[in-house]
């Protein structure tokens, strides 16, 4: 039974830790105080103004008719000539864009801003060779090799919009998008290399390709040099089409766009309907996106060699590998491979090697490396990183510390960064050099951000409560929908309270106005009345000094409504035990409060994960009521569940808390 409280998540998990900003990084900071006093209006006009280079100003910053937003109106400007071209033409050519790392031995190549316009130009020249324009909707299925950006790039430089498919996803997944979105062109590679094996991205794509008879043309990179079936006056290798194509600049001008153009379309998959095809445009999209680059990475151009570590295949890499980091000509690192490849060290190699001073990864990386031991970053000489930064998920207050002080050396800020494909750019975080750190706190809106906690009403929910996270007004880069369905865009986002977004997410307010993200909200429990994140349960548990991780779902229970499961991965891959048990579920309660004490825990050595890794609690809920298993396509690792089926039949432990 619910008890009628104002709170629509209640919250318990009290976190003490406060790292406040060294004073010697607020000096040199991007961000000042007072950049949060700046009106909205003044404060998207001006980087509106400065941050991108217009082939025509906008006349007005926004027009905003719920549930649809406009920004930059009446400007021109092409988003390739201000990543690539601009820098060139103002003397920056042999400035290194990408630190590019292929996963097998030694295999490098350094990318300066100079190469990087050839590359594009020529790269570009080809795709006009098969019929690319303005307006040909594209397709990229590849892996982490320099020829994805070059070829998003490309697109964005004849104003073609692009879709990127994450190199993992099925020949399914694939089809459907193409389909979706009508695309013409698809440009994939021979193979990838993936922990030391292929993976066969032609063949995934020519089966992709039977079921999308729109794709007229297929752009083959040579990758791996391995044998593929080419068909005859569809398949190209690139390297063939660009031969004696020009890569001087003027051979292939950048296109004006306006700024509302399709710049991409990026799907998310739901739990199990077809994925949603979210709709960035141009001008509002590469604002946002480089202006919160600036200032939430701190990026010093000219000093700073910035590390994302996600793939391209997310939104996470378009924004913050590609054309965030681009347009404030940054030099990056890019790499290929596995962060366990040849082994766990690589990352702290590639980090020490090229003396990487920013680095954002997601919580599910930082968990494995604290699953595999900090011996691994021992290894290496980690003191030029200066800032670390979080994404995906929340971040476990356990993990956070881990993170700063194994990779950290105890000195770095950590900017934990709340965002969405939807949103394009992050939107809740912290900056570096003013904000106080709280290890599990996203903290504060980003400025001209404005987001709130609301209860199922739709009153805010006052400091101290936990509600729906929502966001109140547009902000540059949000999506402009969800391609080809209006109903869908105003169904999911818009429905559940009047012209405000609603994110999906759950969120605590604390007293002094830090965000604290709660996980999505179809994932909170309900337990005698109190509604429990999963992510405040995880926590607790990973506190613990054996636990790497650990996952929490519910199942119904007769007496409480709901009673919550636990799955447990122990550190250096040890099993669990009764007295193991009985100890994680005393922590917990400990650490949060009876009411909190998972009655069951299943120890497991993995945990299902999405692609982009992501705990899917869904496939645990099924387990944990013994029912059918839902839809199981977006695993990464299908056999993990089948495994934690069979330990939670075997195990059953634990009684009723
Ligand atoms: O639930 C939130 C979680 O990831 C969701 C968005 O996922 P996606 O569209 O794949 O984009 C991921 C990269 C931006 C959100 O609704 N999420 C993302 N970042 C955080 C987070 N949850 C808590 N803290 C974060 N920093």
């Amino acid at each position: 039974m619910a008890t009628e409280t104002s709170h629509a998540i209640d919250t318990m998990l009290l976190e003490e830790r406060r790292y406040p900003p060294p004073e010697e990084f607020a000096r040199q900071a991007n961000a000042k105080p007072d950049i949060y006093d700046e009106s909205f209006d003044a404060f998207w006009e001006r980087e509106g103004r400065e941050r991108v280079t217009w082939f025509e100003p906008f006349s007005k910053l926004y027009e905003w008719e719920p549930p649809y937003a406009k920004f930059f109106l009446g400007g021109t400007l092409n988003v390739c000539f201000n990543c690539v071209d601009r820098h060139v033409e103002a003397g920056k050519g042999s400035k290194v864009a990408y630190h590019w790392e292929g996963e097998p031995d030694g295999d490098r190549r350094e990318i300066t801003y100079a190469d990087l316009l050839k590359d594009v130009v020529r790269f570009a020249n080809a795709l006009k060779k098969i019929g690319v324009k303005k307006g040909t909707p594209v397709a990229i299925y590849m892996g982490m090799v320099p020829e994805l950006a070059v070829a998003m790039l490309a697109c964005t430089r004849i104003g073609a919009p692009h879709t990127v498919v994450f190199g993992g996803f099925s020949a399914d997944s694939l089809s459907g998008r193409m389909n979706d979105m009508k695309c013409e062109v698809l440009i994939t590679q021979d193979e990838a290399w993936r922990r030391g094996s292929t993976v066969p991205l032609k063949k995934t794509a020519d089966e992709a390709m039977a079921a999308a008879p729109g794709v007229k043309h297929c752009v083959v990179l040579r990758r791996t040099g391995n044998d593929v079936a080419m068909q005859d006056g569809r398949d190209h290798w690139l390297h063939e089409l660009e031969d004696g194509m020009s890569d001087d600049p003027s051979s292939c001008p950048c296109e004006p766009m306006d700024s509302e153009d399709l710049l991409f379309l990026m799907y998310t998959s739901g739990t199990t309907a077809k994925p949603k095809g979210i709709i960035h445009t141009t001008a509002g999209y590469l604002v946002g996106t480089s202006t919160t680059h600036h200032y939430i990475f701190d990026l010093k151009r000219d000093e700073d060699v910035y590390w994302c570590a996600a793939d391209i295949g997310w939104i996470t890499g378009h924004s913050y590998i590609v054309y965030g980091p681009l347009c404030n000509q940054a030099t990056s690192v890019m790499y290929e491979g596995t962060p366990d490849f040849p082994d766990k060290d690589r990352w702290w190699d590639i980090v020490e090697r090229y003396k990487v001073t920013i680095l954002y990864t997601a919580p599910t990386a930082i968990r494995s490396h604290m699953k595999w031991g900090p011996e691994y970053a021992q290894r290496h000489d980690l003191a030029s990183l200066r800032l670390l930064g979080s994404v995906g998920e929340p971040i476990n207050p356990e993990a956070w510390v881990w993170y700063r002080e194994h990779i950290g050396g105890d000195r770095t800020p950590i900017v934990d960064t709340w965002w969405q494909t939807e949103t394009g750019m992050i939107m809740i975080t912290p900056l570096p050099g003013i904000t106080t750190l709280k290890p599990g706190s996203a903290t504060r809106p980003f400025p001209g951000v404005d987001a709130a906690a609301y209860d199922e009403r739709g009153n805010e929910v006052g400091s101290g409560g936990g509600g729906y996270l929502v966001l109140k007004r547009p902000w540059p880069s949000m999506l402009r929908g969800i391609f080809g369905d209006d109903q869908r865009y105003r169904d999911t986002y818009w429905s559940k309270y009047e012209d405000v977004y609603f994110a999906g997410d759950g969120a605590r307010i604390d007293q002094d106005g830090d965000f604290w993200l709660l996980g999505r909200v179809d994932d909170v429990m309900n337990v005698s009345g109190h509604r429990i994140s999963t992510i405040e349960v995880e926590s607790a548990l990973v506190d613990h000094q054996d636990v790497a991780e650990a996952a929490v779902c519910s199942r119904a229970d007769a007496t409480t409504g709901e009673a919550i499961v636990a799955y447990v991965t122990l550190k250096g891959g040890r099993d669990g035990s009764v007295e193991k048990l009985e100890e994680l579920r005393n922590h917990v309660a400990k650490k949060i409060g009876a009411i909190a004490k998972p009655a069951n825990i299943v120890f497991t050595p993995e945990l299902p994960k999405t692609r982009s890794g992501k705990i899917m609690r869904r496939l645990l809920r099924d387990v944990a009521n013994q029912r059918q298993l839902g839809d199981t396509t977006t695993l990464a690792d299908p056999t993990v569940v089948e495994e934690i089926k069979s330990r939670a039949e075997s195990e059953q432990s634990g009684d009723e808390g």
